[in-house]
């Protein structure tokens, strides 16, 4: 590695193949707001929230994602053309939270973003920030949307490999997207990300 005359030196050239699949997702993410209007099948949506925060370790109830002391204060709920449901990690199931198609409002309270109109799913994170700052106190809610990141990357990463493209959305009305999707009294809306086959 020769050094450069400013104290800086030149890395080796990343060795992709090393990673496998995961080089592969990490140079092939892009975010992508054209989707094709395909419904996302039961089982890749499985595999997507399973990857998201999925239990990875049943005996001792830990997720693919880290948490600040394993509080899991996040909720993760999937928008799509007939409701909206919420995640349930433990159950590896999904609850209704609101049935009906909600994209259009979601998109309206998300600055008129209208890709998000047209995201055949959009998956929701969403801080119940009590039970982290229960622990942490304030430095929790810090923990918290720091979580929401790792959550994020999963469904990324997740969805380069199985061919869908996904885009990180954090501008959009707080309040008049948690009611447009009847989650106003579950917590703080911390992340968007739709998600569909790029077109
Ligand atoms: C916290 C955060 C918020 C973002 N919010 C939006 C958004 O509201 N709308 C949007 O179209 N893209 C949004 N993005 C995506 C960025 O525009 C995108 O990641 C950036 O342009 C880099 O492009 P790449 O993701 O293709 O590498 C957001 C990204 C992050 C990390």
């Amino acid at each position: 590695m020769g050094r450069l005359s400013s104290g800086s030196r030149k890395l080796p050239i990343p060795d992709w193949d090393r990673l496998g699949l995961l080089g592969e997702s990490l140079l092939e993410r892009r975010s992508v707001r054209s989707y094709s209007p395909d419904t996302i099948p039961e089982e890749d949506v499985s595999l997507l929230l399973a990857s998201a925060c999925g239990v990875s370790d049943p005996v001792d109830g830990l997720r693919t994602a880290p948490s600040g002391g394993a509080t899991y204060p996040l909720d993760l709920y999937v928008v799509s053309e007939t409701g909206v449901e919420q995640y349930v990690p433990e159950a590896h199931s999904l609850v209704l939270i609101k049935e009906g198609d909600t994209r259009s409002d979601l998109a309206h309270h998300s600055y008129r973003q209208s890709f998000i109109a047209r995201a055949p799913v959009t998956f929701v994170i969403c801080a119940d920030y009590p039970r982290i700052t229960s622990r942490y106190k304030d430095r929790g809610i810090r923990y918290a949307i720091l979580e929401a990141g790792h959550i994020a990357q999963n469904i990324h990463l997740a969805c380069v490999s199985l061919g869908y493209g996904s885009v990180a959305v954090g501008a959009y009305d707080d309040d008049g997207v948690a009611k447009a999707l009847g989650i106003e009294e579950r917590g703080h809306v911390i992340y968007l990300i739709p998600v569909g086959r790029p077109v």
